[in-house]
Formats: C-alpha cells, sequence, structure tokens
C-alpha cells in the first residue's frame, strides 16, 4: 500500500466478529435450524463452522452475509485441539455444551499472541452452577448432571465469563444472577438472540443479569441479524482521520460507540450520526489526547492499535493506559519502523505526534494490530508492506476491497 488519501464514499460495516462466533456456539442449545443474517465474510467464522460440524451443528452459507446453522440434535461434547487451538472464542462452546450435554471435554482455547488470557472465571463460575473440572492432557474436562441457578458476582466484567454463564444458565435448574456482567453490545446481541429462542434473561443491557432456567423444549431456533461491528467501523473512523477526506460508514451504530466518538470528536474528527450509519469528516493532522482502555461503555481494548496508530501522527503527545491486557503493545515496535514516536512503560504508552509517517516493511501480530498497521499505512510516505496479514482475515471483511473504494492505493499480493 501507499500512503494515501483523501478518502472519499461510502464504507458498509459488516456484523461483528465478537458476536456471530458466540451466536453460532450458541445454536448448541437446541435442535433445528438457525438462520444469521449480517455476518461477516472472516476466516473465524470459517473455524467456528468446523468446531460446531464436529460438535453436531452443520453450517451452510445461502447467501453472501447469511449462515444457516443446523443443530442435527446428536450434539458430541467434545472439542478437539485442532481447531480450538486457532480462535479465543472457541470457549463459547463451553457453557452451550456443559448445559445440554451434562459434560464436555474442551482442548484450552487459542486465541491472539498479547499475553496471558485466562478462564478461571468461567470455571469458577460453573462450578458454582455445579459443574466438577478437571485438567487432563492439555483438555478442559467438566461434568454435571444438571447446572443449578447460582449467584455469581465477577472481581471483572469478563466478555466471555458474561458469555457462558449466562449460556448455560439458560438451561440450569433455577435462577442465576450474574453480577457485574459486560455488557458489551455484542452481549446485548446475545441476550436478545437468547430470548428471541425462548430464554429467560432479565436485565438486558444493564451489568445484572437474572437467568431464569427453562426446559429444552421451551427453546426453538430462530433467525437472527447480527450487531454491526463497532471495531470495524472505528477502523474506518481512524482511516479517514489520518488519510483525511470524508467518509459515510453505513451500518455503524452511533450509539454503541459513544465515548469513542466523543474522543474521535476530541482529536478534531467532525462525526454526525445519521440513521443507517455515521458520516465523518477529516480536515487536517488529528490533535492529541489522553485515553485509558475499559470495559464497555469505556473504550474498549481493540481500538487502542487505532488510536496509538492516529495519535503517531497528532499534533502534541497522547498518553494510552492499558487496562485489560498489559501486554498488548507488540505493534508499537512495527509503527516505530514507520518513524513513529511511542515509548511504552509498562500498562502506558507516551506517543509524540510526527507530522508523517515513511512507508516500511511491517508485521501484523494479531487482528487489530494488523488493522493499524494499514491504517499506518495511509498515513506513511511511500510504501509499505505488511505481512501477517492473515491475522486480519480473521477479523476484517475485504478491508482491502473496502479501502480501495474509497481512493486508498491497497492491494492484496
Ligand atoms: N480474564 C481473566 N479470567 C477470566 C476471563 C478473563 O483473568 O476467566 C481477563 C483476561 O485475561 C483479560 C480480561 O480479563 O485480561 C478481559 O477478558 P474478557 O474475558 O473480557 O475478554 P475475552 O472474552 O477473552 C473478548 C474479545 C476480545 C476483546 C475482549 C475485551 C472475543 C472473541 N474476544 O475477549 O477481542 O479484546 O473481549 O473486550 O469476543 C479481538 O476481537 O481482536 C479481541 C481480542
Amino acid at each position: 500500500m501507499r500512503g494515501s488519501g483523501p478518502l472519499s464514499g461510502q464504507v458498509v460495516v459488516p456484523g461483528a466478529k465478537n458476536s456471530v462466533l458466540k451466536l453460532m456456539a450458541t445454536t448448541i442449545l437446541c435442535d433445528g435450524a438457525f438462520e444469521l443474517t449480517n455476518v461477516p465474510d472472516i476466516v473465524d467464522v470459517s473455524i467456528m463452522g468446523d468446531l460446531l460440524a464436529a460438535i453436531g451443528v452443520e453450517m451452510s452459507r445461502p447467501a453472501p452475509g447469511e449462515l444457516v446453522l443446523f443443530n442435527t440434535g446428536e450434539i458430541i461434547p467434545v472439542a478437539p485441539y485442532e481447531l480450538v487451538e486457532r480462535i479465543r472464542a472457541s470457549i463459547n462452546v463451553l457453557g452451550p455444551l456443559l448445559t445440554r450435554c451434562g459434560e464436555v471435554r474442551l482442548s484450552m482455547p487459542g486465541g491472539d499472541d498479547f499475553g496471558a488470557r485466562p478462564i478461571d472465571m468461567h470455571i469458577a463460575g460453573l462450578e458454582a452452577m455445579g459443574a466438577e473440572f478437571k485438567f487432563s492432557h492439555g483438555y478442559l474436562e467438566a461434568r454435571a448432571d444438571r447446572l443449578h441457578g447460582a449467584e455469581i458476582t465477577f472481581d471483572f466484567p469478563s466478555v466471555g465469563a458474561t458469555e457462558n454463564l449466562m449460556t448455560a444458565a439458560v438451561l440450569a435448574d433455577g435462577i442465576t444472577v450474574i453480577d457485574n456482567a459486560a455488557r458489551e453490545p455484542e452481549i446485548t446481541d446475545l441476550c436478545e438472540f437468547l430470548v428471541a429462542m425462548g430464554a429467560r434473561i432479565d436485565g438486558i443491557g444493564t451489568s445484572t443479569l437474572t437467568i431464569t432456567g427453562v426446559d429444552r423444549s421451551d427453546l426453538s431456533p430462530v433467525s437472527h441479524r447480527t450487531v454491526p461491528d463497532r471495531i470495524q467501523a472505528a477502523t474506518y473512523l481512524a482511516a479517514c482521520s489520518v488519510a483525511g477526506g470524508e467518509l459515510d460508514v453505513v451500518g455503524a451504530r452511533a450509539d454503541h460507540m459513544t465515548m469513542l466518538l466523543d474522543r474521535f470528536g476530541d482529536m478534531g474528527l467532525q462525526i454526525d450520526a445519521a440513521d443507517d450509519g455515521v458520516h465523518v469528516v477529516a480536515d487536517g493532522r488529528p490533535r492529541s489526547i489522553d485515553v485509558a482502555t475499559l470495559p464497555y461503555p469505556g473504550i474498549a481494548t481493540d481500538y487502542k492499535p487505532l488510536i496509538i496508530t492516529m495519535l503517531s501522527v497528532a499534533d502534541g503527545v497522547g498518553i494510552v493506559t492499558e487496562n485489560l491486557y498489559p501486554g498488548r503493545f507488540r505493534y508499537v515496535e512495527e509503527l516505530q519502523r514507520h518513524g513513529a514516536d511511542v515509548r511504552t512503560s509498562g500498562h502506558h504508552a507516551v506517543i509524540r505526534g510526527v507530522p508523517r509517517l515513511s512507508g516500511a516493511p511491517v508485521r501484523a501480530h494479531d487482528i487489530r494490530a494488523g488493522a493499524a498497521m494499514v491504517v499506518a499505512g495511509l498515513a506513511a510516505e511511500g510504501e509499505t508492506r505488511i505481512s501477517g496479514v492473515h491475522h486480519i482475515d480473521r477479523g476484517y471483511d475485504d478491508l482491502v476491497g473496502r479501502l480501495s473504494a474509497v481512493g486508498a492505493v491497497i492491494e492484496r499480493c
């Protein structure tokens, strides 16, 4: 790619990876054919499809952006290493398999290369609901004749633990209360999917979820439209910020990005919510700000590589504090190859903006870092070659096509 801009035109944002993968895993709960629309064309959906096929849920793609998941009723509660190690979201089959089958054997999940990602909260919550766990030969094994309701208070609002306990509680005996639950828009999407299936959940969108268990015969398969991807939307806003120009980001939900849009406004982007998305105008260099990542509704950690890239070319000095994954600064070395002035210490990065980056060979270390490399390439004079782009394919639906359609000089080779 080459430093390019201004960008102009329309970009359509597809459904969220971090929702659709969970919706897919949840189809384990009841037999029959589910339909999902607004599904992004990303590699992680295919991997989750392969995992579900091994479990007993067959996936087909009747049209672009659509999936049919057919739960055959013959569920095998085993999630094999070869598939599980490829995506973190494979942990989301734990709750549905355990609550449906009374047993599960799951290889320890994989994910991104930015530090330890324990699952102790998932395990402690399911134990409180009556499950017994053991580790053996790299596999987590759990058993419970029938899970029972429990009152669970998280130390931290973990996205994955909230999802696993919530889906497990749907078929548990009695009432489960999850306090300090995560409340990301993708969690709300999952709650709405479950309620449409026949689950009983109160407190949707809040940090206290109350789930009253039902019988499997009370559930039925549904059609559901996946919530739009706020991280992909933010990527196009960041691209516009560094390249300049004017974009309609169609499908973006401004109400799911309130705090981020406020901070982008502080950086000088003019953003207006429209009926079908957001309209952004970027004129001149971004201004520096200080940002700290936090669980929703705070600034998501997944936005951070984009924000640091914007700050690399901003006017002034910005400080970014990471509160979720201490090790998530690896892409900073790649930004430094572009001539960015970024220093990290512990959870903090200090970014002294420079007027322009310079094109360089760089590597994508994970999905979000990869997207940040693309944004940096737009802000860099000359040619940038990004390797490791298979990471980007895990979470972005045709990033190259979408950006080149609005004027970026970028191609896949
Ligand atoms: N944590 C624990 N113990 C647990 C669970 C989490 O210590 O049992 C810690 C984690 O180690 C981490 C923090 O809590 O430091 C946040 O973890 P959380 O469970 O909230 O995240 P996750 O469910 O593993 C999802 C997204 C991530 C996103 C985080 C935070 C999916 C598949 N992944 O991960 O997205 O960064 O929430 O918002 O939904 C990405 O899409 O690139 C990505 C990494």
